[in-house]
Order: structure tokens, then C-alpha cells, then sequence
């Protein structure tokens, strides 16, 4: 049996600011690139882990499967209603969500399974030590932000967290060649940056009521240079051809975060400040 868990949290972020934590507006604005880029890229997954699900021929493989899928699934859903939000507030953001999708609908159509399966397995693998440097260092990045946006954010990266090697052990199971998907390995990372490019400089056009710089300071200006260090170097490791997904170094947030969840804190506001109410005129 998978040991994944698949949560419907309530994440109100109807009323979030494009801006969502003033103390540090270049991570407000890489949060919001994830959100955008997420909601193509988990829908993305999901169509292929439909696709591989009639090739596995390993229960616990299926398992693994049909729950990390689940997750994924709620990650969109949720990332959209933030999307949506800031859609609502600057509507030529439409375009950006819908250039992210089609982008992906052309990756769908352009290439086999086993090409969308080393995408999957190996950006999913990139995500550990990634969000690890960010839950590491949550105090500085989320405390000050919206409550929900930043609980929205740190949900997702332990879940991330969580189900870790799955995409992995997917691409394993139904493909298994590490030299296929490391020889791939630059395309899909090329795919991924040029569409957080693309985020980056459509936002730049469209939101333009933002403090200065925050389109070009370093989100992670105030962590320590070795961790984002750390980081790059576990973000190269994780492609390499004996990469181990699962025993990796863990936040150890991850637990804590688990532990609120069992017993059944409110994780919607579990870090950041609760927002005034917003006022209609
Ligand atoms: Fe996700
Ligand atoms: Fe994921």
C-alpha cells in the first residue's frame, strides 16, 4: 500500500495580494511563477500517470501511482484558485495561464510516454532538495507573508516531499532506462526554465504596481549562501543515472508539518499572517 496521503485542505486565498509577503517581494513573485507554472505542469502529470497506470503491472506500483496522481490533481486545483485570484485583479494574466497549458498540451503531443515519464520522474527529483533549502528556511521566506498563501505553499513542497520518489519509481517500473532519461534530462529542464521566463517577463508587463526590484532581486537573498549552495549541488546529484529518490537528506519540517496534520491542526494558516478581511465598497 502507498503511504501517501491525499488531503483536501481549504487554502482561502480568494483575496490574495500579487504581492503576498511585502518583506520580500522577489519571493512573492517566484511563488506566483510556481503557481502558474504548477497548474499545467500537475495537470500535465496527471494525464501521463493516467496513460503509464494501464502499463504497470506491479499493485504497489499502481498504488503509488494512483495517489500520487491524486495528489498532484489537488495541488492544481488549488494553485488555479490562486492563479484565479490574481487573474481577477490583473486580467491580461489569462494569457500566462493559457500560454503554460498549451505549452504543455504541445510537450503531450510532441513526444512518447516514456519522454513524458523521465519529465515527470526527473523534475520531481529536482523538488527535494529544492523545497528542502526553502522549508529549511520557511521563517524567513513565509513569516511575514498571507497566511494562506504561504500554508498553500508549504502544504505542497511537504507534500512534494512526501511523495518523492514516486514519479521516479514510475518511470522505473514502466520504462526503467537511466541513460534514456538522463540524455533528456536538458530538454525538459530547458522546457521548464523558458516557461518560468516566460512567467517572469508577462508578469513583468502586466503587474507593474509592485515595489521596485521585484522582478530582479534574488528571492533568496537572506539565505545563507551555503544552503543555496547545498541546493544546486542536490539539484545536479538527483539527475545522476544512481540517484536514490527516496533516502535523500528530508527537512525536518517535514515531520513537524506531518505531525500538526495527524493531529488535525489547522494547517490552512500554519505559518504567515491572517489577512484583514477584504472590504467592498
Ligand atoms: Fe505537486
Ligand atoms: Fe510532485
Amino acid at each position: 500500500m502507498s503511504n501517501l496521503v491525499v488531503r483536501q485542505i481549504d487554502f482561502d486565498v480568494d483575496h490574495a495580494r500579487f504581492i503576498w509577503n511585502p518583506d520580500n517581494p522577489s519571493f512573492s513573485v517566484l511563488m506566483n511563477q510556481i503557481t502558474f507554472f504548477v497548474v499545467g505542469f500537475e495537470k500535465y502529470m496527471c494525464r501521463v500517470m493516467r496513460d503509464a497506470e494501464a502499463l504497470i503491472t506491479d499493485p504497489a506500483v499502481m498504488d503509488e501511482a494512483v495517489a500520487f496522481r491524486k495528489q498532484e490533481a489537488i495541488h492544481a486545483q488549488k494553485h488555479l484558485r490562486h492563479a484565479r485570484a490574481l487573474i481577477a485583479q490583473y486580467p491580461a494574466l489569462q494569457n500566462v495561464l493559457d500560454n503554460v497549458l498549451e505549452s504543455y498540451e504541445a510537450v503531450y503531443a510532441a513526444h512518447p510516454l516514456e519522454y513524458h515519464l523521465a519529465y515527470a520522474g526527473g523534475l520531481e527529483a529536482i523538488f527535494t532538495p529544492f523545497f528542502k533549502m526553502i522549508l529549511d528556511h520557511r521563517a524567513v521566506l513565509f513569516q511575514s507573508g498571507d497566511a494562506q498563501v504561504a500554508s498553500l505553499f508549504i502544504w505542497h513542497f511537504c507534500e512534494e516531499i512526501e511523495h518523492r520518489s514516486s514519479a521516479y519509481d514510475v518511470y522505473n517500473h514502466v520504462v526503467g532506462s537511466h541513460w534514456y532519461r538522463i540524455r533528456h534530462t536538458g530538454t525538459f529542464q530547458k522546457h521548464t526554465r523558458d516557461l518560468f521566463d516566460m512567467i517572469k517577463l508577462e508578469f513583468a508587463a502586466y503587474v507593474q504596481d509592485v515595489p521596485a526590484n521585484a522582478y530582479s532581486d534574488n528571492p533568496f537573498a537572506r539565505i545563507p549562501v551555503l544552503a543555496q549552495v547545498k541546493s544546486a549541488l542536490g539539484v545536479l546529484a538527483s539527475q545522476l543515472p544512481w540517484h536514490d529518490s527516496v533516502n535523500q537528506p528530508l527537512p525536518a519540517y517535514y515531520s513537524e508539518w506531518l505531525g500538526h496534520w495527524q493531529a488535525g491542526t489547522d494547517v490552512s494558516q500554519i505559518i504567515g499572517k491572517p489577512q484583514p478581511p477584504v472590504l467592498s465598497d
